[in-house]
């Protein structure tokens, strides 16, 4: 990719290559480039490791590198953080949040705990680190069930934040959970109408979801996991044709996996683009760059929520060898 000749200061690219800037920069820098699959294919293409949140926790917790830049949102540069206090983790963008994170304040969670002091809080991984240093254990999509498969079934459990991935959790595994309820309004966006239209016109296809996707959307679901888990069912499975509910950006790595299968994007309510994360979608190629060249936005936190949080994802790595 080549970018326009411009006056160069700091803020500005240089005339080159973009990629190989940032391949230069990870090498001076020693850097790795960790990227979600919801990130924008460019920023897919010049990480050393793409992953779901599960796989991306585990290599920040394994990495040599002294520099992390984590393209993707803020609570998972920020678990990125937890794990390697003395490393430098940058986020191309600051405002890259969750909305399902925000659907969960500490103060409002501290109080709804305080109703339920037998309980065990278990939370998925998209929170904040307050949320964390207040849980028992984190979890992600990939691996909820079987970390609630290890609770002893007389513990009460509390799951926060996502009630959708929750209410999937409990019936998977016949666990009575007390559910926070809050939500992704990405995963929320696509309708159970459109789905259903769009099954009428690819009949052949199968739909795989994501299980942050609401109770009667899952329903027409094929196949229901985590990002990692939906790329591993489309190559694996003997058909050609899927309909993918959740965000498109996983489509890319579908695409490079199997290019001669086809990938319908369940769109979301109205035509919209709302079915793309926008926080996400914030991070860009060019970001990564300067974030790369100018050593910021970093990632920091208080040393006593960090070492509280970091109990609870050391609990889950260990919990899903
Ligand atoms: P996974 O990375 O666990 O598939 O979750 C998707 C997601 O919504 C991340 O925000
Ligand atoms: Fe958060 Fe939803 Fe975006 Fe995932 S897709 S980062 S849960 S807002």
């Amino acid at each position: 990719m080549f970018i326009s000749t411009a006056p160069q200061n700091r803020a500005t690219p240089p005339t080159q290559d973009l990629f190989d800037a940032i391949e230069g920069l990870k090498k001076e820098m020693n850097a790795v480039v960790l990227a979600h699959y919801y990130q924008e294919p460019d920023i897919q293409d010049v990480a050393d490791y793409i992953g779901d949140s599960l796989g991306l926790s585990q290599q920040a917790a394994q990495t040599q590198a002294d520099v992390i830049v984590f393209a993707g949102v803020h609570f998972m540069a920020e678990t990125a953080k937890i794990l390697n206090p003395d490393k430098l983790v940058l986020l191309p963008d600051l405002n890259a949040g969750c909305s399902l994170a925000d659907t969960c304040p500490p103060d409002q969670f501290a109080a709804f705990k305080a109703q339920y002091p037998d309980h065990l809080v278990v939370s998925y991984i998209n929170c904040s680190a307050e949320i964390k240093a207040m849980s028992d254990i984190i979890c992600t999509s990939s691996n909820a069930v079987k970390i609630i498969q290890q609770i002893p079934p007389e513990q009460p459990i509390i799951f926060a934040p996502d009630r959708n991935l929750g209410r999937y959790v409990a019936a998977q595994t016949g666990r009575d959970l007390v559910l926070w309820q809050g939500s992704c309004m990405v995963h929320e966006t696509f309708s159970e109408r459109r789905l259903v239209q769009l099954m009428m016109e690819y009949p052949h296809a199968e739909v795989v979801a994501h299980p942050e996707c609401e109770e009667p959307v899952l329903r027409h679901a094929h196949f229901i996991g985590s990002t990692t888990a939906l790329l591993n069912y489309v190559q694996r499975r003997e058909l050609d044709q899927f309909i993918v509910v959740t965000e498109p950006g996983i489509i890319h790595q579908m695409e490079k996996q199997v290019p001669h299968k086809l990938f319908i994007p369940a769109p979301g309510l109205n035509n919209c683009a709302c079915n793309e994360c926008p926080h996400m979608r914030l991070n860009t190629l060019e970001k990564l760059y300067l974030a790369m060249q100018n050593r910021t936005p970093e990632i920091t936190m208080p040393e006593a929520i960090r070492v509280a949080a970091l109990k609870p994802i050391q609990r889950m790595l260990a919990m899903s060898v």
